[in-house]
Protein backbone atom coordinates (compact mmCIF):
# COMPACT_ATOMS: atom_id res chain seq x y z
CA UNK A 1 0.00 0.00 0.00
CA UNK A 2 1.02 3.70 -0.56
CA UNK A 3 0.01 6.83 -1.32
CA UNK A 4 1.45 7.60 -4.98
CA UNK A 5 -1.69 6.99 -7.09
CA UNK A 6 -3.04 8.36 -10.52
CA UNK A 7 -5.79 11.42 -10.61
CA UNK A 8 -6.84 13.64 -12.86
CA UNK A 9 -4.94 12.13 -15.59
CA UNK A 10 -1.43 12.59 -13.55
CA UNK A 11 0.76 10.95 -11.03
CA UNK A 12 0.23 12.26 -7.31
CA UNK A 13 2.10 12.06 -4.10
CA UNK A 14 -0.58 11.87 -1.64
CA UNK A 15 -2.68 15.24 -2.99
CA UNK A 16 0.20 16.62 -5.04
CA UNK A 17 1.15 16.05 -8.92
CA UNK A 18 4.71 14.65 -8.84
CA UNK A 19 4.26 17.21 -12.24
CA UNK A 20 4.72 20.12 -9.95
CA UNK A 21 6.78 19.18 -7.39
CA UNK A 22 9.64 18.54 -10.52
CA UNK A 23 8.73 21.62 -11.97
CA UNK A 24 9.20 23.33 -8.70
CA UNK A 25 12.61 21.47 -7.28
CA UNK A 26 13.65 20.02 -10.69
CA UNK A 27 14.79 16.33 -11.66
CA UNK A 28 16.29 13.75 -10.54
CA UNK A 29 14.21 13.80 -7.35
CA UNK A 30 13.32 11.76 -4.62
CA UNK A 31 9.92 12.41 -3.68
CA UNK A 32 8.50 10.44 -0.42
CA UNK A 33 4.94 10.05 1.42
CA UNK A 34 4.76 10.73 5.16
CA UNK A 35 1.27 8.74 5.16
CA UNK A 36 3.36 6.20 3.83
CA UNK A 37 6.18 5.68 5.78
CA UNK A 38 3.43 6.03 8.67
CA UNK A 39 1.31 3.57 7.29
CA UNK A 40 3.63 0.72 6.87
CA UNK A 41 5.36 1.66 10.40
CA UNK A 42 2.59 0.98 12.08
CA UNK A 43 1.51 -1.94 10.08
CA UNK A 44 4.80 -3.52 10.55
CA UNK A 45 5.04 -2.17 14.39
CA UNK A 46 1.42 -3.76 15.33
CA UNK A 47 1.99 -7.19 13.56
CA UNK A 48 3.92 -7.76 17.16
CA UNK A 49 1.62 -6.34 19.41
CA UNK A 50 0.82 -9.54 20.78
CA UNK A 51 4.46 -9.89 22.54
CA UNK A 52 6.88 -7.59 24.39
CA UNK A 53 9.05 -5.72 21.21
CA UNK A 54 10.79 -2.61 19.87
CA UNK A 55 10.88 -1.99 16.31
CA UNK A 56 13.99 -0.52 15.12
CA UNK A 57 14.31 0.92 11.79
CA UNK A 58 17.06 -0.15 9.60
CA UNK A 59 18.90 3.51 9.32
CA UNK A 60 20.81 2.23 5.94
CA UNK A 61 17.36 1.73 4.35
CA UNK A 62 17.09 5.42 4.08
CA UNK A 63 18.47 7.77 6.36
CA UNK A 64 17.60 11.26 6.33
CA UNK A 65 17.11 12.63 9.30
CA UNK A 66 13.57 14.12 8.63
CA UNK A 67 12.47 10.53 8.20
CA UNK A 68 14.30 9.02 11.18
CA UNK A 69 12.09 11.95 13.32
CA UNK A 70 9.25 10.75 11.66
CA UNK A 71 9.83 7.22 12.43
CA UNK A 72 11.34 8.04 16.20
CA UNK A 73 8.14 9.66 17.06
CA UNK A 74 5.99 7.07 16.23
CA UNK A 75 8.19 5.17 18.69
CA UNK A 76 10.34 3.76 16.32
CA UNK A 77 13.99 2.83 17.85
CA UNK A 78 16.83 2.41 15.27
CA UNK A 79 19.29 -0.04 13.75
CA UNK A 80 22.55 1.65 13.36
CA UNK A 81 25.70 0.23 11.45
CA UNK A 82 27.93 3.10 11.73
CA UNK A 83 29.03 6.11 13.62
CA UNK A 84 27.57 8.30 10.97
CA UNK A 85 24.44 6.32 11.46
CA UNK A 86 24.30 7.13 15.59
CA UNK A 87 25.04 10.36 14.93
CA UNK A 88 21.81 10.92 12.17
CA UNK A 89 19.25 8.80 14.89
CA UNK A 90 20.50 10.81 17.69
CA UNK A 91 20.40 14.01 16.15
CA UNK A 92 16.56 13.26 14.87
CA UNK A 93 15.90 13.03 18.20
CA UNK A 94 15.44 9.02 19.00
CA UNK A 95 16.27 8.06 22.05
CA UNK A 96 19.81 6.35 22.66
CA UNK A 97 18.18 3.35 24.69
CA UNK A 98 16.29 2.41 21.71
CA UNK A 99 19.31 1.85 19.49
CA UNK A 100 20.94 -1.41 18.56
CA UNK A 101 24.37 -1.43 16.71
CA UNK A 102 24.93 -4.21 14.64
CA UNK A 103 28.28 -4.55 11.64
CA UNK A 104 31.01 -6.63 11.27
CA UNK A 105 34.04 -4.24 11.67
CA UNK A 106 32.77 -1.55 14.17
CA UNK A 107 35.77 0.59 15.15
CA UNK A 108 37.43 1.50 18.54
CA UNK A 109 35.72 5.49 17.87
CA UNK A 110 32.61 4.16 16.71
CA UNK A 111 31.95 1.42 19.67
CA UNK A 112 33.09 4.60 21.94
CA UNK A 113 30.85 7.05 20.58
CA UNK A 114 27.94 4.25 21.09
CA UNK A 115 28.63 3.72 24.69
CA UNK A 116 28.79 7.65 25.76
CA UNK A 117 25.55 7.46 24.19
CA UNK A 118 24.52 4.76 25.96
CA UNK A 119 22.92 2.60 23.32
CA UNK A 120 20.50 -0.26 24.08
CA UNK A 121 23.00 -2.97 22.13
CA UNK A 122 25.83 -4.12 20.50
CA UNK A 123 25.17 -7.04 18.09
CA UNK A 124 28.86 -8.57 18.28
CA UNK A 125 29.78 -10.29 15.00
CA UNK A 126 33.08 -12.13 16.06
CA UNK A 127 35.26 -12.94 18.84
CA UNK A 128 37.74 -9.73 19.01
CA UNK A 129 34.80 -7.53 18.34
CA UNK A 130 33.55 -9.02 21.90
CA UNK A 131 37.30 -7.80 22.96
CA UNK A 132 37.26 -4.84 21.79
CA UNK A 133 33.97 -3.65 23.58
CA UNK A 134 34.64 -4.91 25.99
CA UNK A 135 38.31 -3.10 26.63
CA UNK A 136 36.51 0.11 25.19
CA UNK A 137 33.73 0.06 27.97
CA UNK A 138 36.55 -0.68 31.01
CA UNK A 139 38.12 2.40 29.84
CA UNK A 140 34.72 4.42 30.01
CA UNK A 141 34.08 2.63 33.12
CA UNK A 142 30.71 1.51 31.64
CA UNK A 143 29.46 -2.31 30.74
CA UNK A 144 28.17 -2.59 26.85
CA UNK A 145 24.87 -4.79 26.80
CA UNK A 146 25.50 -6.83 24.02
CA UNK A 147 23.83 -9.66 21.58
CA UNK A 148 26.10 -12.12 19.58
CA UNK A 149 24.95 -12.32 16.05
CA UNK A 150 24.88 -15.86 15.45
CA UNK A 151 24.45 -17.38 11.55
CA UNK A 152 22.12 -19.79 11.74
CA UNK A 153 23.08 -21.43 8.02
CA UNK A 154 19.74 -20.88 6.55
CA UNK A 155 19.36 -19.96 3.20
CA UNK A 156 17.23 -16.91 2.54
CA UNK A 157 16.54 -17.10 -1.17
CA UNK A 158 17.33 -14.09 -2.58
CA UNK A 159 20.24 -12.00 -4.49
CA UNK A 160 23.58 -13.54 -3.52
CA UNK A 161 24.85 -9.82 -2.21
CA UNK A 162 22.17 -9.58 0.16
CA UNK A 163 22.31 -12.78 1.89
CA UNK A 164 23.76 -12.87 4.91
CA UNK A 165 22.89 -16.12 6.88
CA UNK A 166 24.90 -18.50 5.00
CA UNK A 167 28.15 -20.53 6.48
CA UNK A 168 29.90 -18.35 4.08
CA UNK A 169 28.89 -14.92 4.47
CA UNK A 170 31.25 -12.74 6.83
CA UNK A 171 28.50 -12.29 9.21
CA UNK A 172 27.88 -13.88 12.53
CA UNK A 173 29.28 -16.59 14.13
CA UNK A 174 28.03 -20.08 13.53
CA UNK A 175 26.47 -21.60 16.61
CA UNK A 176 29.24 -23.50 18.18
CA UNK A 177 31.82 -20.40 17.89
CA UNK A 178 28.71 -18.19 19.46
CA UNK A 179 28.95 -21.00 22.30
CA UNK A 180 32.29 -19.90 23.41
CA UNK A 181 32.06 -16.61 22.78
CA UNK A 182 29.30 -16.24 25.13
CA UNK A 183 31.04 -18.19 27.63
CA UNK A 184 33.67 -16.04 27.25
CA UNK A 185 31.48 -12.73 27.80
CA UNK A 186 30.62 -14.20 30.72
CA UNK A 187 33.53 -13.93 32.44
CA UNK A 188 34.71 -10.63 30.83
CA UNK A 189 34.78 -7.67 32.79
CA UNK A 190 32.62 -4.96 30.70
CA UNK A 191 30.30 -6.43 29.03
CA UNK A 192 26.60 -8.00 29.73
CA UNK A 193 25.26 -10.55 27.36
CA UNK A 194 21.20 -9.47 27.09
CA UNK A 195 20.30 -10.76 24.11
CA UNK A 196 20.40 -13.09 20.88
CA UNK A 197 20.54 -11.69 17.69
CA UNK A 198 19.98 -12.65 13.71
CA UNK A 199 19.92 -11.14 10.66
CA UNK A 200 19.77 -14.11 7.70
CA UNK A 201 18.95 -11.42 4.39
CA UNK A 202 17.40 -9.07 2.95
CA UNK A 203 13.53 -9.20 0.44
CA UNK A 204 12.88 -12.17 1.54
CA UNK A 205 9.50 -12.86 -0.18
CA UNK A 206 8.36 -16.18 1.69
CA UNK A 207 8.30 -16.55 6.10
CA UNK A 208 9.50 -19.85 5.94
CA UNK A 209 13.37 -19.01 6.10
CA UNK A 210 12.31 -16.51 9.13
CA UNK A 211 11.13 -19.20 10.98
CA UNK A 212 13.82 -21.96 10.33
CA UNK A 213 16.34 -19.20 11.67
CA UNK A 214 14.04 -18.62 14.05
CA UNK A 215 13.62 -21.70 15.37
CA UNK A 216 17.50 -22.33 15.47
CA UNK A 217 18.33 -19.77 17.00
CA UNK A 218 15.53 -20.48 20.04
CA UNK A 219 17.47 -23.95 20.72
CA UNK A 220 20.66 -22.65 21.01
CA UNK A 221 18.86 -20.31 23.70
CA UNK A 222 17.72 -22.89 25.26
CA UNK A 223 21.14 -23.97 25.72
CA UNK A 224 22.65 -20.82 26.76
CA UNK A 225 19.54 -20.73 29.59
CA UNK A 226 21.04 -24.00 30.70
CA UNK A 227 24.43 -22.71 30.97
CA UNK A 228 22.75 -19.88 33.12
CA UNK A 229 23.16 -17.09 30.84
CA UNK A 230 20.43 -14.68 30.97
CA UNK A 231 19.38 -13.80 27.65
CA UNK A 232 16.23 -11.13 27.38
CA UNK A 233 16.41 -9.78 23.92
CA UNK A 234 16.19 -11.49 20.50
CA UNK A 235 17.00 -9.57 17.67
CA UNK A 236 15.33 -11.02 14.50
CA UNK A 237 17.19 -8.66 11.90
CA UNK A 238 15.09 -7.43 8.92
CA UNK A 239 14.44 -8.40 5.68
CA UNK A 240 10.76 -8.83 5.22
CA UNK A 241 10.90 -7.81 1.30
CA UNK A 242 8.00 -6.08 -0.56
CA UNK A 243 6.47 -6.43 -4.29
CA UNK A 244 8.88 -4.12 -6.21
CA UNK A 245 7.02 -6.52 -9.65
CA UNK A 246 5.39 -9.78 -9.52
CA UNK A 247 7.04 -10.86 -6.13
CA UNK A 248 4.25 -11.68 -3.52
CA UNK A 249 5.94 -11.57 -0.03
CA UNK A 250 4.42 -12.25 3.29
CA UNK A 251 1.95 -9.16 4.66
CA UNK A 252 3.73 -8.19 8.34
CA UNK A 253 0.49 -9.18 9.95
CA UNK A 254 1.31 -12.89 8.67
CA UNK A 255 4.76 -12.92 9.99
CA UNK A 256 4.25 -11.03 13.51
CA UNK A 257 1.69 -13.67 13.56
CA UNK A 258 4.42 -16.63 13.40
CA UNK A 259 6.84 -15.40 14.91
CA UNK A 260 4.41 -14.44 17.94
CA UNK A 261 2.89 -17.09 18.47
CA UNK A 262 7.07 -19.06 19.08
CA UNK A 263 7.80 -16.35 21.39
CA UNK A 264 4.80 -15.99 23.45
CA UNK A 265 5.66 -17.04 27.21
CA UNK A 266 9.33 -17.05 26.65
CA UNK A 267 9.89 -13.41 28.63
CA UNK A 268 12.15 -12.31 25.95
CA UNK A 269 11.79 -8.88 24.32
CA UNK A 270 11.62 -9.06 20.46
CA UNK A 271 13.80 -6.65 18.49
CA UNK A 272 13.05 -6.05 14.72
CA UNK A 273 14.79 -4.37 12.26
CA UNK A 274 12.91 -3.65 8.85
CA UNK A 275 14.32 -1.47 6.44
CA UNK A 276 12.86 -2.07 2.78
CA UNK A 277 9.62 -3.02 3.90
CA UNK A 278 9.35 0.22 5.49
CA UNK A 279 10.98 2.84 3.22
CA UNK A 280 10.46 1.30 -0.36
CA UNK A 281 6.94 1.88 -1.40
CA UNK A 282 7.51 5.19 0.58
CA UNK A 283 9.51 6.68 -2.08
CA UNK A 284 9.53 7.37 -6.16
CA UNK A 285 12.33 8.88 -8.05
CA UNK A 286 11.78 11.35 -10.36
CA UNK A 287 13.52 11.87 -13.89
CA UNK A 288 13.02 13.60 -17.25
CA UNK A 289 13.79 11.70 -20.49
CA UNK A 290 16.66 14.06 -22.21
CA UNK A 291 16.95 12.51 -25.43
CA UNK A 292 15.44 9.07 -27.31
CA UNK A 293 17.94 7.91 -29.08
CA UNK A 294 17.42 4.26 -31.86
CA UNK A 295 20.03 2.19 -32.64
CA UNK A 296 19.95 -0.24 -35.31
CA UNK A 297 19.25 -2.74 -32.13
CA UNK A 298 17.49 -0.98 -29.34
CA UNK A 299 15.73 2.42 -28.55
CA UNK A 300 17.51 4.02 -25.45
CA UNK A 301 15.20 6.60 -23.54
CA UNK A 302 17.93 8.56 -21.69
CA UNK A 303 17.15 10.09 -18.51
CA UNK A 304 18.87 12.92 -16.24
CA UNK A 305 19.34 10.16 -13.35
CA UNK A 306 21.60 7.38 -13.69
CA UNK A 307 23.35 4.93 -11.30
CA UNK A 308 24.73 7.31 -8.88
CA UNK A 309 21.29 8.28 -7.75
CA UNK A 310 19.67 4.77 -7.94
CA UNK A 311 22.38 2.05 -8.24
CA UNK A 312 19.87 -1.45 -7.61
CA UNK A 313 19.27 -1.59 -11.06
CA UNK A 314 23.27 -1.84 -11.99
CA UNK A 315 24.03 -3.50 -8.81
CA UNK A 316 21.56 -6.61 -8.45
CA UNK A 317 19.81 -6.58 -11.78
CA UNK A 318 16.92 -5.01 -9.83
CA UNK A 319 13.55 -4.38 -11.12
CA UNK A 320 11.99 -1.11 -10.49
CA UNK A 321 8.46 -0.07 -12.09
CA UNK A 322 8.31 2.75 -14.73
CA UNK A 323 5.79 4.80 -15.39
CA UNK A 324 4.89 8.07 -16.86
CA UNK A 325 4.49 10.86 -14.54
CA UNK A 326 1.77 12.61 -17.09
CA UNK A 327 0.56 9.62 -19.29
CA UNK A 328 0.00 10.37 -22.69
CA UNK A 329 -1.69 7.12 -23.97
CA UNK A 330 1.29 6.67 -27.15
CA UNK A 331 1.78 2.78 -27.77
CA UNK A 332 3.87 1.19 -26.23
CA UNK A 333 7.96 0.02 -26.87
CA UNK A 334 10.66 -1.84 -26.04
CA UNK A 335 13.65 0.17 -24.49
CA UNK A 336 16.52 0.70 -22.26
CA UNK A 337 16.04 3.41 -19.95
CA UNK A 338 19.42 4.52 -19.15
CA UNK A 339 21.57 7.55 -17.42
CA UNK A 340 24.13 9.95 -18.72
CA UNK A 341 27.36 8.15 -16.67
CA UNK A 342 29.81 6.83 -18.84
CA UNK A 343 29.25 2.63 -17.96
CA UNK A 344 27.47 0.97 -19.96
CA UNK A 345 26.24 -0.53 -16.47
CA UNK A 346 24.47 2.92 -15.95
CA UNK A 347 20.59 1.26 -16.43
CA UNK A 348 17.69 1.59 -14.71
CA UNK A 349 15.79 -0.72 -17.01
CA UNK A 350 16.84 -2.87 -19.64
CA UNK A 351 14.60 -4.54 -22.79
CA UNK A 352 11.37 -2.70 -20.80
CA UNK A 353 8.25 -2.26 -22.15
CA UNK A 354 6.93 1.22 -21.89
CA UNK A 355 4.98 3.78 -23.46
CA UNK A 356 7.18 5.46 -26.58
CA UNK A 357 7.83 8.76 -24.52
CA UNK A 358 9.22 11.77 -25.58
CA UNK A 359 12.13 14.10 -24.97
CA UNK A 360 11.26 16.30 -21.71
CA UNK A 361 8.31 13.92 -19.88
CA UNK A 362 8.96 13.36 -16.48
CA UNK A 363 9.02 9.32 -15.63
CA UNK A 364 8.48 7.81 -12.51
CA UNK A 365 10.59 4.75 -11.19
CA UNK A 366 8.71 3.26 -8.41
CA UNK A 367 9.78 1.80 -4.59
CA UNK A 368 12.93 3.36 -4.59
CA UNK A 369 12.32 4.61 -1.01
CA UNK A 370 14.67 1.66 0.35
CA UNK A 371 18.39 1.95 -0.77
CA UNK A 372 17.97 4.60 -3.09
CA UNK A 373 19.29 7.89 -2.05
CA UNK A 374 21.22 7.05 0.68
CA UNK A 375 23.35 4.33 -1.92
CA UNK A 376 23.30 7.34 -4.13
CA UNK A 377 26.97 8.96 -4.63
CA UNK A 378 28.60 11.70 -6.99
CA UNK A 379 30.14 9.65 -9.89
CA UNK A 380 30.83 11.72 -12.79
CA UNK A 381 30.78 14.56 -10.48
CA UNK A 382 27.11 14.29 -10.52
CA UNK A 383 25.16 16.49 -7.89
CA UNK A 384 23.26 14.26 -5.93
CA UNK A 385 19.41 14.65 -6.20
CA UNK A 386 17.15 16.69 -4.20
CA UNK A 387 14.99 14.73 -1.37
CA UNK A 388 11.39 16.02 -1.03
CA UNK A 389 8.29 14.77 1.86
CA UNK A 390 5.06 14.93 1.35
CA UNK A 391 2.64 15.11 3.43
CA UNK A 392 -1.13 15.47 2.26
CA UNK A 393 -0.76 19.07 0.59
CA UNK A 394 2.03 20.42 1.92
CA UNK A 395 5.99 19.80 0.51
CA UNK A 396 8.77 20.13 2.37
CA UNK A 397 12.75 19.93 1.27
CA UNK A 398 14.42 17.49 3.54
CA UNK A 399 17.70 17.22 1.74
CA UNK A 400 18.39 19.99 -1.12
CA UNK A 401 20.23 19.25 -4.23
CA UNK A 402 23.78 19.67 -4.14
CA UNK A 403 25.67 22.33 -5.86
CA UNK A 404 29.12 22.64 -7.62
CA UNK A 405 30.35 24.36 -4.64
CA UNK A 406 29.08 21.03 -2.58
CA UNK A 407 31.13 18.52 -4.47
CA UNK A 408 34.33 20.71 -4.32
CA UNK A 409 34.17 22.03 -0.67
CA UNK A 410 36.23 19.39 1.05
CA UNK A 411 38.95 19.51 -1.55
CA UNK A 412 39.75 23.31 -1.85
CA UNK A 413 41.38 23.68 1.55
CA UNK A 414 44.26 21.33 -0.57
CA UNK A 415 44.83 23.27 -3.87
N1 LIG B 1 19.56 -5.55 9.92
C1 LIG B 1 20.77 -5.84 9.41
C2 LIG B 1 21.80 -6.35 10.29
C3 LIG B 1 21.01 -5.65 8.04
O1 LIG B 1 22.20 -5.96 7.54
C4 LIG B 1 19.98 -5.16 7.20
C5 LIG B 1 20.21 -4.93 5.77
C6 LIG B 1 18.74 -4.85 7.79
C7 LIG B 1 18.56 -5.07 9.15
C8 LIG B 1 17.58 -4.31 7.00
O2 LIG B 1 17.16 -5.18 6.04
P1 LIG B 1 15.81 -4.91 5.19
O3 LIG B 1 14.64 -4.99 6.15
O4 LIG B 1 15.93 -3.59 4.57
O5 LIG B 1 15.80 -6.02 4.20
N2 LIG B 1 21.31 -2.55 -0.72
C9 LIG B 1 20.51 -3.76 -0.81
C10 LIG B 1 20.03 -4.25 0.53
C11 LIG B 1 21.13 -4.46 1.53
C12 LIG B 1 20.63 -4.88 2.87
C13 LIG B 1 21.73 -4.82 3.87
N3 LIG B 1 21.32 -5.14 5.19
C14 LIG B 1 19.36 -3.52 -1.78
O6 LIG B 1 19.27 -2.42 -2.34
O7 LIG B 1 18.58 -4.42 -2.04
Amino acid sequence: MHHFEYRNGELHAENVPVRKLAQEYGTPLYVYSSATFTHHFKAFDSAFEGIQHLTCYSVKACSNINILKLLGSLGAGMDIVSGGELHRALKAGVPAERIVYSGVGKKHTEIREALEAGILMFNVESKQELERIASVARELNKVARISLRVNPDVDPKTHPYISTGLKKNKFGLDIEQSLATYRRAGELEGVEPIGIDCHIGSQLTSIEPFLEALDRVMKFYETLKAEGINIRYLDLGGGLGIPYNTEEPPHPVEYGRAVTERLKGTGLTLILEPGRVIAGNSGILVTEVVYTKDTPSKHFVIVDAAMNDLVRPSLYQSFHRIAEVVPQGREQRDVDVVGPICESGDFLAQDRTIPAVEQGELLALFSAGAYGFSMSSQYNSRLRAAEVMVDGDTVKVIRKRETYADLTALEEGSL
